[in-house]
């Protein structure tokens, strides 16, 4: 029975993301992942190639859903594009973490099971970049300013590597849901994370949730991949 519900709480961790271009592909990794995954994130690339159809599909198959989709606009489309997220039943929603965009998302899933994550700092910017985008804050500074904001907004969590779990878990206490790609098993190809931990090592330092991409979708054996991922969450 433990046993049972120690595994039933690892796969709750575990998001598969869905990086593929057309909803053929992501349906046949879904199929061949079978019971193993019970969570998949849909993102940009793909909600622009029928995923939003697709999330649907999954919702409607008993499955959890992450729409990636980080928006940004003005308080009042956003909000609105929040309540028609709401209506479509996926489980979380990103924006980018704006205090006025945070608080118009939180306004439109109000009363609804989405859950608002904001992304702090997008992990392809460093000091430089956000100098160069006009930011008076390098991305440490910033990142711990928007997890400040996103708890005065009222959003329900954050995407935050795993460097920056635990400077912000002490910000924001312990009820927001820190959700953290750039996962890499031990031995892994890191690809384009830069800084990349392994499963147990961002459970250990307090993700909710890990986004696998790469090394689940392009491995030989995704089934597999993921069982040993699932295992090592359990491990924790
Ligand atoms: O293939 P990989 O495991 O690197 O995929 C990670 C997923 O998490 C991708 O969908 C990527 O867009 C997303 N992501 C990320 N870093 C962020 C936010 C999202 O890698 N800061």
């Amino acid at each position: 029975m433990e046993a049972l519900a120690r595994e039933a709480s690892s796969r709750e961790k575990l998001i598969v993301a869905l990086d593929f271009p057309i909803v053929a592909e992501a349906r046949a990794m879904v199929d061949a992942l079978g019971d193993s995954v019970s969570f998949y994130k849909i993102g940009m690339e793909l909600a622009y190639g029928g995923g939003l159809p697709f999330a649907r599909e999954l919702i409607g198959s008993g499955k959890e859903v992450f729409l990636d989709l980080k928006l940004h606009d003005i308080p009042t489309t956003v909000e609105k594009a929040c309540a028609n997220v709401a209506r479509l039943g996926a489980r979380y929603l990103t924006v980018h973490a704006y205090p006025q965009t945070m608080a118009a998302a939180a306004r439109g899933a109000a009363g609804s099971g989405l859950k608002i994550l904001g992304v702090t700092v997008l992990t392809s910017c460093d000091d430089d970049d956000l100098k160069e985008g006009g930011f008076a804050f390098g991305v440490e500074a910033l990142v711990a300013r928007r997890a400040g904001q996103a708890l005065a907004a009222g959003i329900d969590g954050l995407i935050l590597s795993a460097a920056e779990l635990e400077p912000v878990r002490r910000i924001v206490g312990p009820d927001l849901i820190l959700v953290t790609p750039g996962i890499r098993p031990a031995g892994a190809k890191v690809q384009d994370q830069k800084r990349p931990a392994t499963p147990a090592a961002a459970i250990r330092a307090g993700a909710a949730h890990l986004v696998v991409g790469r090394p689940i979708t392009q491995a030989e054996d995704p089934r597999a991949a993921a069982e040993a991922i699932l295992k090592e969450i359990a491990s924790v």
